[in-house]
């Protein structure tokens, strides 16, 4: 059980555990900054909760000009939901909307091999099939699946998506790393040249950086590593700095314009109870204002720096391999003979470096470091350390 927690760090009943996966992709600059929780006392004291249909607020007014001033250019439009899934599911439902209300004829979505991107139906239907999904098949629809376009590998990719261009309603993708798909990394030329595919066809381009967003890749989205603005874009996780559960689905003018009617047939129908809720928005607002006034660019690339060095130690050693780094995120393999999501080691390893004060949670016996940006070069050391000892033990 956590008791408590603290910048890198959580309390737990039987001691501390140093964060190095920022629970869960969602921590940015540290447990409970002391900006975002007196952000959050504040607002409660005011409004705690309303009906968001019919009705705004502050908080949500600020951030959505906040948001809007830091997106990619061209993305004015704001729908706030409460989780990556739902940012997501209504980035498929705006898109399909999109076509649906212009009376064309483009219903098919096209995502890539290896991608997560929530376990909603629509989430999960876009999202690569395996154990996790084998059972809900029956809800799941189709989609066209593009290869990973890992190195060497691009053209075949870009091959797949002018093939299914032309009748494609969208292409969703995480933009330059696939995350649960096991922290598969590929170009910001690609996403260009992907985007530039969608671009010639009128092919919307979905960018999912629920957990790319807010720094993770070194720049604030990944989406700017590339010079691409996506026609949607989906938000979550580090939007609120971590700290309470918010989304946001941002569009351009088009998209919103194509919803925006008195014919109440072609509302964007998407209700949700706690869309734009106050707290959250306020603690997002906060966020906005570290970023604005902390050296966050800064934090980041420092960071980036302190995960080369550790991995410089890992690149040394057989016992690894495919070691890798995009930002702040650093994953390498440990060689097994049964490699893979499902690999026994992961949960061995998780345990392994709990006893270590450790918690990172390898995805089979892909291992990544995904702290937050308050980590110190002395913290981020154990956490190597700890990695070299789990390959002694377990290979
Ligand atoms: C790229 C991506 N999209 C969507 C999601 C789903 O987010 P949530 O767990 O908040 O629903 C995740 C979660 O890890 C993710 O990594």
């Amino acid at each position: 059980m956590v008791l408590h927690c603290e910048g890198a760090w959580l309390q737990t009943e039987n001691g501390r555990l140093l964060d190095a996966i920022s629970s869960w992709w969602v921590i940015t600059h540290g447990h409970r900054h002391p900006r975002i929780v007196e952000a959050i006392r504040q607002q409660i004291g005011r409004l705690d909760q309303v009906i968001f249909a019919g009705f705004t607020h502050q908080p949500a007014e600020d951030l959505a000009h906040g948001l809007v001033e830091i997106a990619p250019t061209g993305l004015a439009h704001i729908f706030y939901s409460d989780s990556g899934s739902t940012a997501v599911e209504v980035a498929l439902k705006m898109a399909l909307g999109f076509w649906k209300n212009r009376g064309v004829a483009r219903k098919r979505i096209v995502a890539l091999e290896h991608a997560y991107h929530g376990d909603t139906v629509g989430t999960m239907s876009a999202g690569a099939r395996g154990v996790f999904n084998a059972a809900y098949e029956p809800l799941l629809f189709d989609v066209t699946r593009l290869p990973f376009p890992s190195a060497g590998r691009e053209q075949e990719t870009l091959d797949a998506l002018e093939q299914s261009a032309k009748e494609a309603a969208a292409l969703i993708v995480e933009p330059l790393i696939l995350g649960a798909g096991g922290m598969l990394i590929y170009t910001p030329e690609l996403l260009r040249e992907m985007a530039g595919v969608c671009r010639r066809h009128g092919v919307l381009l979905i960018a999912d950086e629920v957990m790319t967003g807010f720094g993770r890749t070194g720049s604030l989205f990944a989406c700017d590593q590339a010079g691409v603005t996506p026609d949607i874009l989906c938000l979550a996780k580090g939007l609120s700095g971590g700290s309470l559960p918010l989304a946001a689905t941002l569009c351009t003018r088009e998209i919103y314009e194509a919803h925006y009617s008195t014919d109440r047939s072609r509302t964007f129908f998407h209700s949700s109870s706690f869309t734009a809720n106050p707290v959250a928005c306020a603690a997002a607002r906060a966020n906005l204002e570290i970023w604005k006034t902390e050296p966050v660019r800064e934090r980041i690339a420092t960071l980036g720096t302190l995960q080369e060095e550790g991995l410089a130690k890992i690149r040394r050693d057989s016992r690894f391999e495919n070691v890798r780094r995009l930002g702040t995120i650093a994953a390498m393999e440990l060689k097994v003979p049964d490699p893979g999501y499902l690999a026994g080691i992961g949960p061995e390893l998780t345990a392994f470096f709990h006893t270590q004060g450790i918690l990172l949670r390898p995805l089979g016996n892909t291992i990544y470091v995904l702290p937050p940006y308050c980590v110190t070069a002395a913290e981020l050391n154990l956490v190597y350390d700890a990695i070299v000892e789990a390959a002694g033990k377990f290979t």
